[in-house]
């Protein structure tokens, strides 16, 4: 089979691995891939939101099978446009997207059919949102509707912080477009965790639980990120948690999507806030989360390509989704300076130990060198049966990644150490 698969982040990285182990798998193309991918699959340079090429690639060299990754092609109706030349596609098309490309549009699907999240209010006009701002609970989160990178969300600690982020939003559009609607919610608390799950519309089946680790620095301070390292499974989604989730969260999920002419087809990820009410959702993203799919992907024991095209024919029940009970840890190697500002183009090299567990995000080929082109560079993951050996086994991975510039978190795992500890 000819694979096609639209990205080119660590992610992407992950799920080339894990397809390239079914032996029907002949040939991945990845559309644009990455240095480091290069290693495990044809790179093309198309980047992965022009949608044309992507189809044109695809028809021309006859793909049997797609997979859409990111957030952009899939909001942009990439799947749309593979399917209507007659290339099945794991992903959802554009109109199910949505759950993730609109923060309006989410937040209004969850009160319509009851599933929890942070009470809210959605703003069209900024004068409007500032008044609200008045009296408004504090702290307070301040989101812009669309897709900003991740940069969108304002936790504010005092109304000037959060009418600040609303002028910022609104009046400057720092984030475009996307900030013609916001949302202002209810600020939660408790531990986050992170659900992937496969679904073909019909029935859901979630991943191991995995917990991200958001801020730049040691102890969750500094700025968000896309992603500083991961574990699985998280010691807050216990079994209890899980059963309230599928029950109130994930199956209404997958029903209101159908009732609105919507049905969701491929990952769909719930970010939890484990609240003192019970678990609530923070967001939906309509694909594999990163760096999450990097420590779940490891622990899948079922063929992935089979569960990916079972989600698409809508076979998904009939279909094992297996994961192993062990654990696993990725650390995140970034260029000092992220998320801000750091400087590239640095040579990488990785032991032949370190560059098996790695999956490689901002890197290029460059005269035969892999050298550093993003902010987060690596991802370095190890297995282990307990947590406390998967976080000592992919810190010491990590000593074999090396270039100028490195850095990462020292704290990976800890908090999830800690909780089990509590229990
Ligand atoms: P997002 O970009 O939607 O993933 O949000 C980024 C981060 O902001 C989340 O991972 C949470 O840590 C935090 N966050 C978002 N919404 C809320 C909320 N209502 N209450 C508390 N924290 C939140
Ligand atoms: N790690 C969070 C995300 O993929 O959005």
């Amino acid at each position: 089979m000819k694979l096609l698969v639209v990205g080119g982040g660590g992610r992407e990285h992950a799920i080339i691995k894990s397809l390239k182990k079914n032996p029907s798998v002949t040939e991945i193309y990845a559309l644009p891939g990455n240095g480091g991918i290069a290693a495990d699959a044809a790179c093309v340079p198309i980047g992965a939101t022009d949608i044309e090429s992507i189809v044109a690639f695809a028809v021309e060299q006859r793909i049997d099978y797609a997979v859409v990754a990111p957030d952009d092609p899939l909001v942009l109706g990439c799947v749309d446009a593979l399917e209507a030349k007659g290339i099945p596609c794991f992903g959802p098309r554009a109109n199910a997207a949505i759950i993730e490309g609109s923060k309006v549009f989410s937040k209004n699907l969850m009160k319509k059919y009851g599933i929890p999240t942070a009470r809210y209010e959605v703003f069209d006009d900024m004068a409007a949102a500032l008044d609200y701002l008045e009296t408004a609970p504090i702290p307070t989160v301040v989101k812009a509707d669309g897709l900003a990178l991740g940069k969108g969300v304002i936790i504010a600690q005092t109304r000037e912080e959060a009418k600040t982020a609303v002028r910022d939003m609104m009046e400057s559009h720092v984030f475009g477009k996307s900030g013609d609607h916001i949302v202002i919610e209810e600020f939660l608390t408790g531990p986050e965790v992170s659900v992937l799950a496969f679904t073909d519309g019909k029935v859901v089946k979630p991943m191991v639980s995995s917990m991200d680790h958001k801020r730049a620095g040691d102890g969750d301070t500094g700025l968000n990120t896309g992603g500083m390292g991961t574990i699985a499974p998280n010691p807050y989604y216990t079994d209890a948690v899980a059963q309230r989730c599928m029950e109130e969260i994930f199956l209404p999920t997958i029903a209101a999507m159908n009732a609105e002419g919507r049905t969701f087809k491929g990952c769909l990820y719930f970010g939890l806030m484990i609240t003192p009410d019970g678990p609530k959702v923070i967001e939906y993203n309509c694909r594999f989360g990163d760096p999450e799919t990097q420590v779940v992907l490891p622990l899948l024991e079922s063929d992935l390509l089979t569960v990916m095209r079972s989600c698409t024919n809508g076979t998904l029940a009939d279909t094992e989704v297996k994961f192993s009970g062990r654990h696993a840890c990725c650390v995140i190697t970034a260029s000092a300076g992220y998320p801000v500002s750091y400087r590239k183009g640095f040579e990488i090299t990785m032991t032949p130990e370190a560059a098996a567990h790695t999956y490689v995000a901002g890197a290029k080929l460059e005269n035969g060198k892999l050298v550093t082109s993003g902010g987060r560079v690596t991802g370095t993951t190890a297995v282990a049966d307990t947590l406390e050996e998967a976080i000592r086994e992919a810190y010491r991975l990590c000593e074999g990644v090396r270039f100028e510039n490195a850095c990462r978190r020292s704290d990976i795992g800890a908090r999830a150490l800690q909780a089990r500890k509590e229990k």
